[in-house]
């Protein structure tokens, strides 16, 4: 993504540029990405086509599908997100009921270093089981780790050479030995790990009271049975719930990560946000939801956090649908479509020290908080962030109350190191970290 954003500096805001066997358009800055994803969103609101993902998902669930499919899918899962995320059965007492558990295994390290990759995965993890599955699992539960490692390591596959082999020489890849063949593997597996799930559902399901995910989804399904145009059935539940989790974990997880490491970096910084928190709730009380209006330093901090963590730096690819006008130039219809987050995330026009972490970004000169037009983290349009309300509902309630109760800091002797890898998430690389109970 540097290199995407040299060119830029090079070639302007709309460039082409061949990879493999695939022509691509890559968009830059805000105004840019504005006219495209919001202002001719119809043109863009469908995904290109990916031999490996087509493997996996045959074109079904949200991240990948197109067309009435999608339509129906995303609608579904916005309104049943809004449901168990905000209406009467919010997720907050579920998350905060999270982070006890959290705290109690980092109080365990009593101070010590740890490595909180795995920890803030579970975590994270969990609130989307207790989204679809209705409950969540020990993190020391077996079925748990077996399904968090598959989830790892098909990350870790799909980020690889091996997928864009894949994607470049479907043909070939398919009949010879490799990693790809590992993640086929691991997807067949967690979708019996759901359908496990799905048939205990089943047993006692109970329409007029939906536990979670699946029960409303199965609603759906008895809803629509008959239409010919329904794409509701069991098959596209499994792909929708594995879709919520692929999109829903890292990214929070990762998110946090960078909150842990800036926070160890910065402990002025941190300082300030303890004090805030300490000022305005104190420490013997849970946060909520309404308290972010009263923490504007602390989610000026978050934002920041965010926009300097970039995590989808190129957010997700787009395929033109039918030829569109921008910015001068004719993009013909089935050109791969590369949103640049970062030319926003990261334009010095919009920021003023775009490459440095400054909550300052995010506040007035009474340190109100500030929205922030270029703030494109979850993209922007039709295709948005399905979990944007949840990723910020999660991300307010564990970053704050992580903050109410440890300092983070690195261990003796290292400095907190901002490297990162570029995987399906831009991630800082492993680190251990020290968090002191306050
Ligand atoms: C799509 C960012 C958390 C579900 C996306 C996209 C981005 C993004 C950039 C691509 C949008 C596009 O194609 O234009 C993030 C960030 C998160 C986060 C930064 C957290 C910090 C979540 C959560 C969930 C979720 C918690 C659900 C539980 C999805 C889904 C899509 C998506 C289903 C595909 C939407 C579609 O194709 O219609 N996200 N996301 N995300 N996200 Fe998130």
């Amino acid at each position: 993504f540097v290199f995407f954003y040299l060119l830029a500096e090079t070639y302007g805001d709309v460039f082409s540029l061949r990879m493999g066997q695939v022509w691509m358009v890559v968009l830059n800055r805000f105004d840019v990405l504005k006219e495209a994803l919001v202002n001719q969103g119809d043109s863009l609101v469908d995904r290109p086509d990916s031999p490996l993902q087509q493997e996996i998902s045959h074109g079904l669930g949200v991240i990948f599908s197109n067309g009435n499919l999608w339509k129906q899918q995303r609608r579904f899962a916005l309104s049943t997100l809004r449901y168990f995320g905000f209406g009467k059965k919010s997720l907050e007492p579920i998350i905060l009921d999270e982070f006890r558990h959290c705290a109690k295994e980092i109080d365990g390290f009593q101070g010590k270093p740890f490595a909180p990759h795995l920890i803030i995965n579970n975590v994270v993890s969990n609130i989307i089981c207790s989204l679809v599955f209705g409950h969540r699992f020990e993190y020391s539960n077996e079925k748990f780790k077996k399904l968090m490692a598959w989830f790892e390591q098909s990350l870790q596959i799909e980020a690889s050479v091996w997928s864009q082999l894949y994607n470049s020489f479907p043909l070939l890849m398919k009949c010879l030995p490799g990693p790809h063949q590992t993640v086929k593997q691991i997807w067949r597996d967690t979708k019996d790990f759901v359908r496990a799930e799905l048939k205990d559902h089943k047993k006692n399901w109970d329409a007029s009271d939906p536990r979670d995910y699946i029960d409303c989804y199965l609603s759906e399904i008895e809803k629509t049975k008959g239409q010919a145009d329904s794409s509701f059935d069991e098959e596209n539940l499994i792909m929708c719930v594995i879709d919520l989790f692929v999109a829903g974990s890292e990214t929070t997880s990762t998110t946090l990560r960078w909150a842990f490491l800036y926070m160890a970096k910065y402990p002025e910084i941190q300082e300030k946000v303890q004090a805030e928190i300490d000022r305005m709730i104190g420490q013997s009380r849970q946060l909520s939801m309404e308290d972010r209006a009263k923490l504007p330093y602390t989610d000026a901090v978050l934002h920041e956090i965010q926009r300097i963590g970039n995590i989808a730096p190129l957010s997700l690819p787009h395929i033109t649908s039918k030829e569109m006008q921008l910015a001068g130039y004719t993009i013909q219809k089935g050109i791969t479509i590369i949103p640049n987050l970062t030319s926003v995330l990261f334009d010095k026009n919009e920021w003023e020290t775009p490459y440095t972490f400054n909550p300052g970004h995010f506040l007035d000169k009474e340190g109100k908080f500030v929205k922030r037009a270029a703030f494109i983290p979850f993209s922007a349009g039709k295709r948005l962030c399905l979990g944007e309300n949840l990723a910020k509902m999660e991300l307010f309630l564990f970053f704050t109350s992580f903050m109410q109760h440890f300092t983070f800091a690195m261990p003796a002797g290292k400095k907190p190191i901002l490297d990162f890898r570029f995987g399906v998430t831009l991630a800082p690389n492993k680190y251990e970290i020290c968090a002191t109970s306050r």
